[in-house]
C-alpha cells in the first residue's frame, strides 16, 4: 500500500464557499481512497488564520505569538475535517508529527494541523512523510499548478507540468514570517529534498484531481520530482 501525506490549505478547506458541502465530499473521497493507501492529512489555517495573525500583529504580538494563533486555527480546521470523517479519523488532534505518522498505521486516516512556531503546515506534512517513509506528499491548494510567476499578474508566467525539487526550492521564499504564504514551505522543501519524497501540487477543490494525486495516477497539476 502506498503511503501518502496530503497537505490541504485552509484556502481549499474553508474558503467561505459552501464549505460544509465541499468538506463532506472531500471526506467521502478520503474514506474511499483509505482502502488503497495509508493516508495522513495536514490541514492549514487559510483566511481565518491570516485574520487572527493580522489582529495579533495589530496588538503588538511577537512572530512566535502570531504563529501560535495560526496554529490554533489549523487545529480547529483539522478537527472540522475529522467531524466529517467520523469513525475512520482521530478525535484528538495530535500536536506532533510522530504521533500523526503512527496513527496513520492503524488503517485510519490521521488528521492534524500545525506543530510549533517557525514554519507552516506544508513543513508539517514533510515531517510526517519523513516519519511514515511516505511515497509522496500531495499539496492541495487553490492553484492548479506551480507557475514561474503569478499567472493573474504576469501573462508570460510559465506553467510547470514537471519540475525538479531543486527548481521548486528556487521559487519558494526563504525566511519564515507568521501568515506568510508560498507555493510550498521552504523547510518542507528541504525535508522532501533530503528524504527524496516527491511532491504533487494540485488544485484541491477538484476532488477527482486530488484523488488521482493521492493514488499516484497522472495529474493536471505539477509533479515535483525529488529523484531527478
Ligand atoms: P498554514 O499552514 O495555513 O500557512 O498556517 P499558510 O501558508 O499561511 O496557509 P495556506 O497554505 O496558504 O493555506 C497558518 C499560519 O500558522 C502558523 C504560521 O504563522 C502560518 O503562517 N503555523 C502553522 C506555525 O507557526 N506552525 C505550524 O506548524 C503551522
Amino acid at each position: 500500500m502506498d503511503k501518502v501525506v496530503v497537505s490541504i490549505g485552509g484556502s481549499v478547506l474553508v474558503p467561505g464557499d459552501d464549505d460544509a458541502a465541499y468538506i463532506r465530499r472531500l471526506a467521502d473521497m478520503l474514506r474511499e481512497v483509505a482502502s488503497e493507501a495509508q493516508v495522513a492529512v495536514v490541514v492549514g489555517g487559510g483566511r481565518e488564520a491570516r485574520r487572527y495573525v493580522d489582529m495579533g500583529r495589530a496588538l503588538g504580538g511577537s512572530v512566535r505569538e502570531l504563529d501560535e494563533l495560526g496554529i490554533g486555527i489549523t487545529r480547529v480546521n483539522a478537527r472540522l475535517l475529522t467531524v466529517a470523517l467520523g469513525d475512520i479519523a482521530n478525535t484528538e488532534i495530535p500536536v506532533k508529527a510522530d504521533d500523526c505518522a503512527r496513527m496513520s498505521e492503524s488503517g485510519r486516516i490521521a488528521v492534524m494541523g500545525g506543530t510549533e512556531p517557525g514554519h507552516t503546515t506544508d513543513a508539517v506534512s514533510a515531517m510526517i512523510a519523513e516519519r511514515m517513509g511516505a511515497d509522496r506528499i500531495v499539496n492541495a491548494s487553490n492553484v492548479d499548478a506551480v507557475y514561474s510567476a503569478d499567472p493573474r499578474a504576469d501573462p508570460d508566467a510559465v506553467r510547470y507540468e514537471r519540475m525538479t525539487i531543486a527548481q521548486l526550492k528556487d521559487v519558494v521564499y526563504q525566511d519564515h514570517d507568521a501568515g506568510k504564504s508560498s507555493v510550498f514551505d521552504p523547510l518542507g522543501v528541504s525535508i522532501a529534498m533530503r528524504e527524496r519524497i516527491d511532491i504533487l501540487m494540485v488544485n484541491g477543490r477538484d476532488l477527482e484531481e486530488l484523488r488521482n494525486a493521492i493514488l499516484g495516477r497522472p495529474i493536471k497539476g505539477t509533479f515535483v520530482d525529488s529523484h531527478a
